[in-house]
């Protein structure tokens, strides 16, 4: 296997840490380059589920982790996620694991706004994770980041501390009307873990380049959707980091020209959390089965996902926006007892046919899908593992996917567990 991209091209929660753990056998390093803890990944590995939030998917594999500097790391949650690992008998200890010196910390105080924020806007609000990524891209963005280099010299870290703090509280109290935070609180907190995280702090890039060098192969797992990047999807219902494949070497410190393959996560139908626009959206029975069939609920907030039809609008999208080389299609079984599978193929606006994303999203939101239908398979599929052996309407569904796309289905997963996976194309 080639270094290898996997990017969501919807809007999140595709199965990127199903096919992320499935290719990490074929991996020696596998390395998160953007978001933070808003991202969950399962995992099932002998009936058993697994959810990683921050720590690459490829731990489960045991191959060695990277967390690059394009991440914001919340170091409580990964505190406890290390600590949730462990006691399921996986192996993360500073040799599996390292985290960018330059990655940035995400603070008690990015929380507070991020949640005060969604609460000040009432039905206007994103529905963001409340995780605090917003404003700790935000302060990276404006300069005032603290980043896991920082907890090396804790008089530097005390500093910044201190400083950004006395702007923060003005902000908290007479704009939110919120609590403070008392720095010397925060500062303690910090001196409690910091002997724990100082072992995994490197410098990832360099580590990455040499092995390169090597004939190490890396697998680089994108969080969120393309529909969720700050600068392509539906702005402003979008998150903070940029999640195409381009990222992927920016976000971890890799060179663009060691990126070989790069494979878009396409669920069969389509699902978002949060607020926004999704023109495929089903409000009726067909909408309320698939989410009940698929056990569509967040990994990070158990919300209820909302779902629709496959959108080429969306996926067409993200093979322009990704330079996809090929299709991962998960959650196949789902649409198993449905008579009747439909595909947008492009929105109505103001009686024409449009096939691009318009980026204002008042005038997605007149846009009506326009459907082409498609004969249901009525069968079981978890258990096929051949891709001869699908329903005959299965392959044509899929095939119809591929063609509308342009690019090659290589992966279907038909169920949760590593073993409901049928290889179309092998990319190892
Ligand atoms: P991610 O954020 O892209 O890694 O996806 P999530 O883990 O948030 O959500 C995907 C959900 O679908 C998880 O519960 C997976 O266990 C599950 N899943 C993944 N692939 C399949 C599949 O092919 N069939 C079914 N039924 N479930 C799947
Ligand atoms: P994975 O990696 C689905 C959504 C949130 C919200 C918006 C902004 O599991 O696919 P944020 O907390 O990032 O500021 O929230 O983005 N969101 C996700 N939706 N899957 C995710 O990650 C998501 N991460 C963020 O629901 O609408
Ligand atoms: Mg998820």
């Amino acid at each position: 296997m080639g270094n290898t991209v996997i990017v969501g091209t919807q809007w999140g929660d595709e199965g990127k840490g199903k096919i992320v753990d499935l290719l990490s056998e074929h991996a020696d390093y596998v390395v998160r380059f953007q978001g933070g803890n808003n991202a969950g990944h399962t995992m099932v590995v002998n009936g058993k589920e697994i959810i990683s939030h921050l720590i690459p998917s490829g731990i489960i594999q045991q191959k060695k982790c990277f967390i690059g500097n394009g991440v914001v790391v919340d170091p409580f949650v990964l505190l406890d996620e290390i600590d949730y690992l462990i006691s399921n008998n996986i192996d993360v200890s500073p040799e599996m694991l390292k985290i960018s010196n330059r990655a940035h910390l995400i603070m008690p105080y990015h929380q507070e706004i991020d949640k005060a924020r969604e609460e000040k806007k009432g039905k206007n609000k994103i529905g963001t994770t409340g995780r605090g990524i917003g404003p700790c891209y935000e302060d990276k963005a404006t300069r005032r980041g603290i980043r896991f280099c920082d907890l090396q010299n804790m008089a530097i870290f005390k500093e910044k501390v201190t400083v950004i703090l006395e702007e923060k509280n003005f902000y908290l109290k007479h704009y939110f009307k919120a609590e403070t935070i008392d720095p010397d609180l925060v500062i303690d907190q910090f001196l409690k873990i910091r002997d724990r995280l100082i072992p995994y702090i490197a410098d990832v890039s360099v580590t990455l380049f040499d092995g390169i060098k090597d004939g190490k192969t890396i697998l680089f797992e994108g969080a969120q959707g393309t529909l969720l990047d700050i600068e392509h999807g539906t702005y402003p219902f979008v998150t903070s980091s940029s999640t195409v494949s381009g990222n992927a070497a920016n976000g971890s410190g890799v060179g663009p020209g060691n990126l070989d393959e790069i494979i878009g996560i396409v669920k069969a139908y389509t699902t978002r959390v949060g607020a926004g626009p999704f023109p495929t959206e089903l409000f009726d029975e067909i909408g309320i089965k698939i989410q009940k069939t698929g056990s569509e609920f967040g990994a990070t907030t158990g919300r209820k996902r909302r779902c629709g039809w496959l959108d080429m609008v969306v996926l067409k999208n993200a093979v322009r926006l990704n330079s996809l080389t090929g299709l991962a299609i998960t959650k196949l079984d789902v649409l198993d007892d449905l008579d009747e599978i439909k595909i947008c193929t492009g929105y109505e606006y103001e009686g024409e046919t449009i096939y691009n994303f318009p980026p204002e999203i008042k005038i997605l939101e007149q846009c009506t899908p326009v459907y082409e239908s498609h004969p249901g398979w009525k069968q079981k599929t978890s258990d096929i593992v051949k891709y001869e052996n699908l329903p005959e309407n299965a392959k044509k569904y899929l095939d119809r996917v591929s063609e509308l796309a342009n690019v090659s289905i290589k992966i279907v997963s038909v169920g949760p567990g590593r073993e409901a996976t049928i290889i179309k194309e092998t990319i190892f």
